[in-house]
């Protein structure tokens, strides 16, 4: 840290933070670069762990939209697993809701806990269905084709490959001498069983002989070990949910509280509201253990009420969303990294830590908003098109796309999304999100590895081991920014070039 010049030195360049964010316009993450600093550490040396909310801290500062094209219980137990974090949208009923944080909390790594089911009475032409449309055809049978009945069997491949009659019964040609294995048996134990057995699939099941979980021998090999994982204290993943400020979230948030939820997003596209700050309250003091993380807010003065009301995290970003048309419908909100560094300012000064949501695209946007205050950044459009972002893959022009929609558009308002936007369930309905595509990024067990790898080295750039220093430098002035220019902008893209391959965010 002492090879950074000194603020009050001759060799003091740039500008600090105050003084970047001091002109009286709004700034986003393109309008400004940090200046290098001294390296003497290589990016694995860097640290990424950072503050989610007061109470809860996670070893990476990424973390997915509560949007019902970005975050189910896929996603968020991906995200977990990669050591942040996925925020269960409410664009569905309470129960669907709950269900996706259920599995999410269940989670154990390499066992199937919901594996797709048929019955005796299903036909071979179901399977081919189920495998046409999941890509896998060992199914467990079951009674009656749900996780409440006894196992029964299981069909392979190599049960129906030669059945002419795809409407024969499943019952007639399912495997019956099963081998199985009790519910509490370790990864490890089943991994020796599948070895010893030359089975395929491992069904585990309980006293009553229900199956609870499935073990694939084909997954084996793809287990990977997740050091980084985030973990509550009873060693379940954790996982948020987001509620709106409407009446029925009372009941959401009991039940949210009773299956063991980390956190409650309090999602408003405005959240200094008399709505939030009462919700803000009643959480609080009806369930202290879970943390709130209140917004969205923009501007100090919104900071400062929902703080004072008890929350435990602030989100923040009003307008920059790929998908958002806010800015142009409503002519409120606020330029995204002036928002940040405002508020995280002023959060920061009563130890609440601010996430940085919407309006990153790529590496430096996440690394501009860490050096601006920002303790987690949430993105939308970034995990979109993932192979764990809900929603089927197809093909448009060759090139393979999954949808991703604004939670104000009028495609998702109309399912019940514009819980956050106060909007009254008036008949006329004013969008302020987009539907859209976007395109495929393979997986986020590739693509978050690809993004810290980039951070670290933005972090060795800056000359900064971990957020804590970046951050205590930040407010000690020591962290250098430079406005750019248009021309600055153009010059610091590609430019000049006949024709160019971008670098692919879709890691194999
Ligand atoms: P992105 O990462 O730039 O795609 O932005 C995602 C963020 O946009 C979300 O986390 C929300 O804060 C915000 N958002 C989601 N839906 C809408 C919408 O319909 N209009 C405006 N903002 C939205």
């Amino acid at each position: 840290m002492s090879n950074h010049p000194q603020p009050g030195t001759e060799l003091l360049d740039g500008v600090s933070g105050e003084e970047l964010f001091s002109v009286n316009m709004g700034l986003t993450y393109r309008d400004f670069l940090v200046l290098p600093g001294f390296i003497d550490f290589n990016p694995s040396d860097v640290e990424l762990d950072t503050k989610l909310s007061k109470n809860i801290s996670l070893k990476r500062p990424l973390m997915s939209s509560p949007m019902d094209t970005v975050t189910e219980s896929e996603m968020a137990i991906a995200q977990a697993l990669m050591g942040g974090i996925g925020i269960i949208h409410y664009n569905n009923t309470i129960e669907e809701q709950l269900e996706q944080v259920r599995k999410v909390k269940r989670f154990e790594n390499g066992f199937i806990k919901d594996p797709v089911l048929l019955s005796p009475e299903h036909t071979v032409a179901d399977l081919d269905d189920v495998k046409e449309r999941h890509g896998f055809s060992g199914i467990p049978i079951t009674e009656d084709g749900t996780a409440n009945t006894k196992l029964v069997g299981i069909v392979t491949n190599r049960d129906v490959d030669f059945e002419q009659d795809r409407s024969t019964k499943l019952g007639k040609v399912m495997t019956k001498e099963l081998i199985t294995a009790n519910q509490g048996i370790s990864l490890k134990e089943a991994n020796d069983i599948l070895r010893t057995s030359k089975k395929g699939k491992l069904p585990i099941v309980d006293k009553q002989g229900k199956l609870v979980a499935l073990i694939c021998r084909s997954d084996l090999k793809k287990n990977k070990e997740f050091p980084h994982a985030s973990k509550d204290d009873t060693k379940r993943l954790r996982v948020g949910a987001a509620i709106s400020t409407l009446p029925e979230s009372l009941e959401r948030v009991s039940l949210l509280s009773q299956i063991g939820v980390d956190v409650i997003i309090i999602d408003s596209a405005q959240g200094n509201s008399s709505y939030q700050i009462e919700m803000i309250q009643f959480i609080k003091k009806t369930y202290p253990a879970i943390d709130v993380i209140a917004g969205n807010v923009v501007t100090q003065g919104q900071a400062a009420n929902l703080i004072a009301a008890g929350a435990d995290g602030l989100r923040i970003g009003m307008g920059p969303g790929s998908i958002c048309i806010t800015q142009d419908t409503m002519a409120v909100g606020r330029a995204q990294a002036t928002a940040v560094y405002k508020t995280a300012h002023y959060a920061s000064k009563h130890g609440v830590p601010v996430i940085a949501d919407g309006g990153i695209s790529n590496i430096g946007d996440i690394a501009n908003a860490l050096a601006i205050g920002a303790s987690m950044c949430m993105m939308g459009s970034m995990f979109a098109g993932t192979k764990e972002a809900p929603g089927e893959y197809f093909y448009e022009n060759g090139i393979r796309l999954k949808r991703y929609r604004g939670m104000a558009s009028l495609e998702a308002m109309n399912k019940g999304g514009d819980k956050r936007y106060f909007s009254e369930s008036q008949k006329i309905k004013v969008a302020q999100g987009v539907s859209g595509y976007v395109v495929d990024k393979g997986s986020v067990l590739n693509l978050i590895p690809y993004l810290v790898q980039g951070l670290k080295q933005s972090f060795q750039d800056m000359g900064f081991r971990n957020v804590t220093d970046l951050h205590t430098a930040l407010r000690a002035g020591r962290v250098r920014f430079e406005r750019r220019t248009e021309s600055a902008q153009a010059q610091g893209s590609v430019h000049g070039l006949y024709s160019y391959t971008k670098p692919s965010m879709r890691v194999e």
